[in-house]
This record gives C-alpha cells, sequence and structure tokens, in this order.
C-alpha cells in the first residue's frame, strides 16, 4: 500500500459553482495544511456567497479568471506552486447546452485542453515533485442505459447532449494526456448530485424553490426518466479519496445506488414541503405541469461505483431519506441565499467583497 498523497497546495477551478464551493468547504475543513487556489470565471453559475465561511483564511485564496486563459493558469501553477489541479469548472447544465452549444465546447473542452497543456508543462518542469491532476467528470459521457443495467468505467462513451459531448470530449483529452506524455491524471464520473448551493435551473433545487414560490413544477415528457442522485458531501469525500488515493491514469465512477425516476422524486419533494409549509397534504402535487420533453433526454442513468468502493474504501455516508430532508430544510433555512440567486443579487458579491 503506497502511502496517501496529501499536496501542500490545489489549484481548483470552478470552485464557485455548486460542487466546488461545496468541495472546497469540506476540503479546507478536513486538511488545514493545504492552501487552496479557487479559479473561477464567476459566470452566471458562479457564487461566492457559498464560500463565505473560508474566504477570509489565510490559506485561502480567490481568484477571478477564465481557465482558457494560459498565461494565468501557468502564472498561478508557478507562483502557488500547485501540487494538484482539481477541475471543476464548466458549463453543467444539459438544457442550456441544447439552445447554446457552443460555449460548452470552449468551456468544457478547449478550457480542459488550456489547463491540462499548462499543467503538463509545470509538471515537467518540477518533476521531481508529485502532481496529480484530477478531471471531474459526469455519468452522462456514457450515455442511456435501457431498462437494466448499470455503467461501468468500461462503458464506451456515448454521450447525447452537447454538454456530455464536450464532457467526453474532455475527458478524451484527460485520456491522451495520461497516454501521451505519462502524465499523473486521474478522472471521476458521478452521477447526479443534490444538496446545499446547488442553483435553482436543476430538477432539485428547482422543485423546492417553485414550491417555496407556488410555481408551476416542469416536469419533462412522462417524469419517467431515471437519475442516481448522491448527495454532493458524499462527492467531495470520494474526490478528496481519488486524490490522496487513486491510481495515476484511471477513471473512478461515483455514485449511490439510488436510482429514482422524475416524476417519483417531485412528488417526494412536494410531500416533504406540504408538512414544512403547513399545507394541506397533496397541495404541492396540484402545481406539477407536465411540460414538452427536453429533446435527446437520456432515459436512465445507473452508476456501478464498485471500483472505487473496493480500490480506495469509499462508500457514501447520506441515505437519501436524511439528504434530501436536510437539503429541503437548508433551503429553506437559507431564503436569503435563494432570493439572491433568484433575484441577480448574488452577483454583486464579488465588487462589495474583492473591490476591482
Ligand atoms: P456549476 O455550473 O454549478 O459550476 C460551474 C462553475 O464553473 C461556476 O462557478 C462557474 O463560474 C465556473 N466556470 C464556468 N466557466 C468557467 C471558466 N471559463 N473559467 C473558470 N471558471 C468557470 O457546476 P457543478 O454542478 O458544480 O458541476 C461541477 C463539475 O462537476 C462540472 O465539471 C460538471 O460537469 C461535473 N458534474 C456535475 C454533476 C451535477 O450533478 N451537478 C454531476 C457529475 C459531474
Ligand atoms: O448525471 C450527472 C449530471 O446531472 C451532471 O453531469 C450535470 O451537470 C447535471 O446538470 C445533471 O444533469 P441532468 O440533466 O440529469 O440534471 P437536471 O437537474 O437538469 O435534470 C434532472 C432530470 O430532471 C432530467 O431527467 C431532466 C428532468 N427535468 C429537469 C428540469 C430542470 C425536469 O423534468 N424538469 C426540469 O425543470
Amino acid at each position: 500500500m503506497t502511502a496517501a498523497f496529501t499536496p501542500h497546495a490545489i489549484l481548483v477551478t470552478g470552485g464557485a459553482g455548486f460542487i466546488g464551493s461545496n468541495f472546497i468547504n469540506h476540503f479546507m475543513g478536513a486538511n488545514p495544511g493545504c492552501r487552496v487556489v479557487n479559479l473561477d470565471l464567476l459566470t452566471y453559475a458562479g457564487n461566492l456567497e457559498n464560500l463565505t465561511g473560508v474566504e477570509s483564511r489565510p490559506d485561502y485564496r480567490f481568484v477571478r479568471g477564465d481557465i482558457c486563459d494560459a498565461p494565468l493558469v501557468a502564472s498561478l501553477l508557478t507562483e502557488e506552486r500547485i501540487e494538484a489541479v482539481l477541475h471543476f469548472a464548466a458549463e453543467s447544465h444539459v438544457d442550456r447546452s441544447i439552445t447554446g452549444p457552443e460555449i460548452f465546447v470552449r468551456t468544457n473542452v478547449l478550457g480542459t485542453q488550456v489547463l491540462l497543456e499548462e499543467s503538463r508543462r509545470h509538471w515537467q518542469a518540477n518533476k521531481s515533485a508529485d502532481f496529480r491532476f484530477l478531471q471531474v467528470s459526469t455519468d452522462e459521457v456514457y450515455g442511456s442505459l435501457g431498462a437494466t443495467g448499470f455503467f461501468t468505467e468500461e462503458t464506451p462513451l456515448a454521450p447525447n447532449s452537447p454538454y456530455s459531448a464536450s464532457k467526453a470530449g474532455a475527458d478524451l483529452l484527460v485520456r491522451a494526456y495520461h497516454e501521451t506524455y505519462g502524465m499523473p491524471t486521474l478522472n471521476t464520473r458521478c452521477s447526479n448530485n443534490y444538496g446545499p448551493y446547488h442553483f435553482p435551473e436543476k430538477l432539485i433545487p428547482l422543485m423546492i424553490t417553485n414550491i417555496i414560490n407556488q410555481k408551476p413544477l416542469p416536469v419533462y415528457g412522462d417524469g419517467l426518466n431515471v437519475r442516481d442522485w448522491l448527495h454532493v458531501k458524499d462527492h467531495s469525500r470520494a474526490i478528496e479519496t481519488v486524490l490522496k488515493k487513486g491510481r495515476g491514469g484511471s477513471i473512478y465512477n461515483v455514485g449511490g445506488n439510488n436510482e429514482w425516476k422524475n416524476i417519483d422524486i417531485v412528488n417526494l419533494v412536494c410531500d416533504l414541503l406540504d408538512g414544512r409549509l403547513g399545507r394541506q397534504p397533496g397541495a404541492n402535487r396540484q402545481l406539477i405541469a407536465f411540460v414538452k420533453d427536453r429533446p435527446g433526454h437520456d432515459k436512465r442513468y445507473a452508476i456501478d461505483a464498485a471500483r472505487i468502493k473496493r480500490e480506495l474504501g469509499w462508500e457514501p455516508g447520506y441515505t437519501f431519506e436524511q439528504g434530501i430532508a436536510e437539503t429541503i430544510d437548508w433551503y429553506l433555512h437559507n431564503q436569503e441565499w435563494v432570493a439572491k440567486v433568484t433575484s441577480g443579487a448574488y452577483r454583486d458579491y464579488y465588487e462589495k467583497q474583492y473591490g476591482r
């Protein structure tokens, strides 16, 4: 058994987004000796208010910038003596990729190539030091399943949306940097996440916020598509585990064996909120509106996470019952966060906190 990798400084890209900010909050709590540099462009999906718990720590630095900016990436890698790049930054919403695919290719494919290339130069210039490049990817690169079966790490890539195609392109570049240059890369592919700080364009936070505001709940098609849900804190621990113990060049699927039909999850969220909002049982379900299906809508995702469990000892900690209840309560207790996201006021935080 080789010793776990314990970096002194990491570069996190996209650390102001949903998963990146949860990861930073988790990682900085668990690894006080490690400096964290967060490079984020603050697109609509970036919210620095997710990071108020760490922003004043001396071992944290926020840099507003673009992963496609090679000189910026190179200077951060050198001046901060970065030992690992954890690459979360992306355009992440499938529906947006259908109406505007170009930015997905720029950020997700070209941005990953810039990070890989600058990481390669940095790693080769400091070859005596240990280094890792961890690509945070998605089960969507595998395409869609029928009624049975699971995605394993050997399932062929068959992405169906511009989003998943751009993530698959990035994953293939990561593979190529390992095969061509021997770069120590890691690749995680996780199922759907839920939890705090989730931008309310995605299914679960959209349903919660619409229910609170008594707005319609748009369910695409017949509502029978299946997603496999994992709490974002379990995903954060999985990424930390892969960073510290993963084998260079490997892919690790991450998931919690927790499949739900969309309509069942919407009904569940409705029912849990009936009680909490003091509404009649069944009242929130009246808000459900079946709408036109998403084009190319993948039918079912289900992850086989046996490798990360067997080789690295990671297991999810949350039951879904506990995780969804906590998530709903988080949204109810953080209505100010929701209001600022809904109004757009969250976008002023950078100027207020960091100035020009
Ligand atoms: P998100 O949309 O919430 O956050 C993305 C972050 O990236 C934002 O902070 C945004 O400002 C930043 N960003 C975008 N373009 C950038 C650029 N050019 N330069 C620097 N920063 C930029 O996304 P998320 O849901 O937190 O997903 C994070 C990663 O995890 C993505 O790579 C996604 O593909 C992957 N993933 C997501 C899920 C999920 O369920 N959300 C599941 C599996 C994998
Ligand atoms: O599987 C991992 C992926 O999960 C990540 O790679 C993506 O970044 C992330 O956005 C997520 O993709 P999905 O498309 O599965 O998530 P979304 O929340 O957009 O949709 C979940 C399911 O709910 C999907 O079947 C579409 C459906 N849906 C979604 C929305 C927003 C609805 O029925 N109504 C909605 O309003």
